[in-house]
């Protein structure tokens, strides 16, 4: 009785791995592994990709987003690291993908019930862990992106030379755009940030305001893994698409002439 119950409540006594469940635990720590592996490395791997295009005519790749390359071309790194360390610390530092790379990556525990490789774990308090807090004001960082984003597809209708049109990529851009909209606006800082700290709810018309955002931003929070998942493989997918189209390995579909 007594090793079931060190099983349960402090798996890692009974060693690395150990456990009474009896499911696939596994699935999803390996998945998510797997996952984060392909869709950060492809982005870390394209923002150095500066010799196969990342954009034609009205398309930019939102890793370049927003467009500096032209401002700062003499300068030898690639200009999406002027931009990406915003979005990657948001995301590095997101209490969705802290759960995720803590069992997948640090196996801290693998997995709920399943026993952790012994590290003492004392919280987010210490260095280097204490970093996560910076959460908020990369946060507030990533609001600024939520309109360079849907300017950026906004643009993506604009032909420089041919006008007004509309093709596949437009529309791809636009679900971007709104999928990393969706992901920072369920974010948990921000649904702080819109009614946190807060003594009372119906006191003023002001606050009755922040309740009424606070209620949709917390119902948009409970799909926060959802928006985290769709918005980085769909980003993932954009940039692929823009090269492709950029590069000449596939013809975008629309209503200008050409590419
Ligand atoms: S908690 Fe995930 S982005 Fe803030």
């Amino acid at each position: 009785m007594a090793q079931v119950e060190t099983a349960v409540n402090a798996p890692h006594r009974l060693g690395f791995l150990a456990t009474l469940r009896r499911d696939t635990w596994w699935v999803e720590p390996a998945a998510i592994a797997i996952g984060l592996t392909i869709f950060l490395g492809y982005l870390s791997v394209s923002a150095f990709l500066d010799g196969w295009s990342y954009e034609i005519g009205p398309y930019l790749s939102p890793a370049f987003e927003p467009k500096l390359h032209g401002v700062y071309d003499a300068w030898w790194f690639s200009p999406a690291l002027f931009i990406l360390w915003i979005p990657v610390g948001f995301r590095a530092t997101c209490y969705y993908y802290r759960r995720a790379y803590y069992r997948s990556y640090l196996l801290q525990p693998p997995a709920c019930a399943v026993g952790d490789l012994g590290r003492k774990y004392d919280g987010e308090g210490h260095f280097p862990l204490i970093l996560q807090n910076l959460h908020r004001f990369f946060m507030y960082g990533a609001l600024i992106f939520v309109p360079l984003l849907w300017i950026g597809a906004i643009r993506g209708f604009h032909d420089p030379d041919q006008g007004w049109g509309i093709g596949l990529g437009s529309v791809v851009l636009c679900v971007n755009a709104f999928l990393l909209m969706m992901y920072t606006f369920s974010c948990h800082s921000f649904r702080h940030f819109i009614g946190g700290g807060l003594n009372c709810f119906s006191c003023s018309a002001w606050t009755r305001a922040r309740k009424g955002l606070w209620d949709r931003v917390s119902a948009w929070n409970v799909n926060h893994r959802l928006w985290a998942w769709s918005s980085l493989a769909w980003i993932v997918f954009t940039d692929v698409y823009i090269r492709l189209v950029a590069n000449g390995h596939i013809t975008d579909p629309n209503t200008w002439s050409g590419f």
